[in-house]
């Protein structure tokens, strides 16, 4: 039975209905709704959640208004990001209110970022929530709702403990429904502190997850039919984790490991630091046919001035060497960055030489991001704000030249046979999509029984987000 504020209310003075809808409720299946903001981690987090969930008998739902427990996994990396939150918890006390009067209860949890950065403020400001959790702290939330029964909870300890013991494996089918490519968190924090991030005191100081703890999950995820995994870190170039012996292994120790693992065909990584780039990863690049020919990294600006400013600990220049040094062993090798403009004290010359920079490299896309204070980081102090007009003007300027560099990347690919691992059925009928190694989105005619296999696609158009292909014969079947 469907169950939410779409259902008919009870009437007030109808008695009966009434019972009737508190008996319902509290038989009937519970149902939980988690929305992720912000990056990768997040996303891979809210799946966490809601495998220790169902161990508690909450399904997802996609629908909020048949929620019993709402959870939203936030992100605290820019203002906009945050405030969403806000807004969100807005409507989400609406919602139970209107439920509350259809008689049912609705729990409402706030995780991720801003629940560890600004606790307090999110149980002053927002009456709806019931539960404040910590990115390192979701292992406690069956305890945390049961405590949240009397009265309101915050916990957003750094456990000494590893929270990822305390985490429920998946079930098979829970891992299939998430589909053939799978997020794996190997690495969590940072102890970089660029001045303008607040990763360092949201997710903490750099963890690193044993081999054989992440060497097992990756087992479990092929056992169910998954074929890639991104490796997920804040910073996750800089992994050093432990093997069974004791000894540490780096990131390209641990992707040598994962790429034997039987079933896995791609591995990918983000996000990674320019200075974490050392030789052996570079080199895994070369070695490794299933690390794709794909990099995600970041440099933020391109003037050495703003560099050091930010405390990237790097120049322009070691940053173009580490992405020569990548393209020499593996020349098919795409890159991608993330940039902010407008930092404290950028002049009009700083970001003349990241539009340089951008040319110079030729990404197959990017993130740009004005620059937001964040409080409690180095720069929000900065004297030299630069004026909101002037991040706008460079924003637009800089995303321009980024958006010609993406279209002429998808644009050259028409033409190319590429593999294309296919992910899921296509938007029309007869369709189905997945992703080149470059991380291109294409969708082709095909049966569905592809999915999960590695095809040779002939790439015949390209949309703004996406590439059309047909089938290239045979289909190389790669099981
Ligand atoms: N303002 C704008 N962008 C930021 N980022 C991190 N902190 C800030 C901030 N205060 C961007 C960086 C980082 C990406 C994840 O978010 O570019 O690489
Ligand atoms: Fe933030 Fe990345 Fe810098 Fe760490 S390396 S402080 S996560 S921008």
């Amino acid at each position: 039975m469907q169950r939410g504020i779409n259902r008919p209310a009870a009437q007030c003075g109808d008695k009966t209905t009434r019972m009737l809808t508190e008996e319902t409720a509290k038989h009937a299946e519970k149902r939980v709704y988690v929305k992720s903001y912000g990056c990768q981690m997040n996303v891979y987090d809210a799946e966490r959640m809601t495998d220790i969930l169902d161990k508690e008998g909450y399904r997802p739902t996609e629908r909020v208004e048949d929620a019993d427990l709402v959870i939203l996994n936030t992100c605290h990396i820019r203002e906009k990001a945050a405030e969403k939150v806000y807004s969100e918890l807005g409507r989400i006390r609406e919602l139970k209110a209107e439920r509350l009067a259809a008689g049912l209860s609705t729990r409402v949890v706030v995780a991720g970022c801003v629940a560890q950065a600004e606790g307090k403020e999110i149980l002053r400001r927002a009456p709806a929530v019931d539960v404040v959790v910590g990115p390192q702290s979701y292992q406690n939330l069956p305890a945390l709702l049961a405590r949240a029964e009397k009265s309101r909870v915050i916990d957003t300890e750094f456990p000494v403990d590893d929270k990822f013991d305390a985490l429920p494996a998946p079930t098979q089918a829970r891992i299939q429904s998430r589909g053939v490519s799978a997020f794996v968190t190997v690495q969590e924090g940072c102890d970089k502190f660029c001045t303008f991030c607040v990763v360092p005191y949201t997710r903490g100081a750099e963890v690193s997850r044993p081999v054989a703890a992440v060497l097992a999950e990756v087992e479990r995820l092929a056992q169910s039919g998954v074929r890639e995994v991104t490796l997920l870190g804040q910073n996750v170039n800089a992994y050093h984790g432990l093997d069974a012996s004791g000894a540490t292994v780096n990131l390209a120790g641990l992707i040598v490991a994962i790429a034997s693992v039987p079933g896995i065909a791609r591995i990918r990584y983000t996000t990674s630091h320019p200075l974490d780039m050392d030789p052996s990863l570079a080199e895994a690049h070369r070695t490794i046919p299933a690390l794709m020919p794909y990099l995600h990294l970041p440099v933020q600006s391109g003037s050495d001035r703003i560099l050091a400013a930010m405390n990237r600990n790097h120049t322009v220049a070691d940053y173009l060497r580490a992405l020569d040094h990548i393209r020499s062993l593996r020349p098919d090798t795409v890159f991608t960055s993330d940039f902010i403009v407008g930092f404290p004290g950028e002049t009009d010359e700083d970001f003349a030489a990241t539009l340089r920079l951008v040319e110079t490299v030729v990404y197959a896309s990017a993130y740009s991001f004005k620059y937001s204070p964040r409080p409690g980081t180095p720069a929000a102090d900065l004297p030299d704000q630069v004026p909101e007009s002037v991040k706008d003007e460079r924003l637009q300027a800089l995303q321009a030249v980024i958006t010609r560099q993406q279209r002429a990347f998808q644009e050259s690919q028409i033409g190319q046979i590429v593999d294309v691992l296919v992910e899921k059925p296509g938007r029309r009928p007869g369709q189905m999509a997945g992703k080149t190694p470059h991380l291109l989105a294409t969708a082709f005619d095909a049966p569905a029984d592809l999915i999960g296999q590695i095809v040779s696609v002939e790439i015949t158009a390209a949309l703004t987000n996406s590439l059309i292909g047909r089938l290239h014969q045979p289909v190389r079947k790669s099981a």
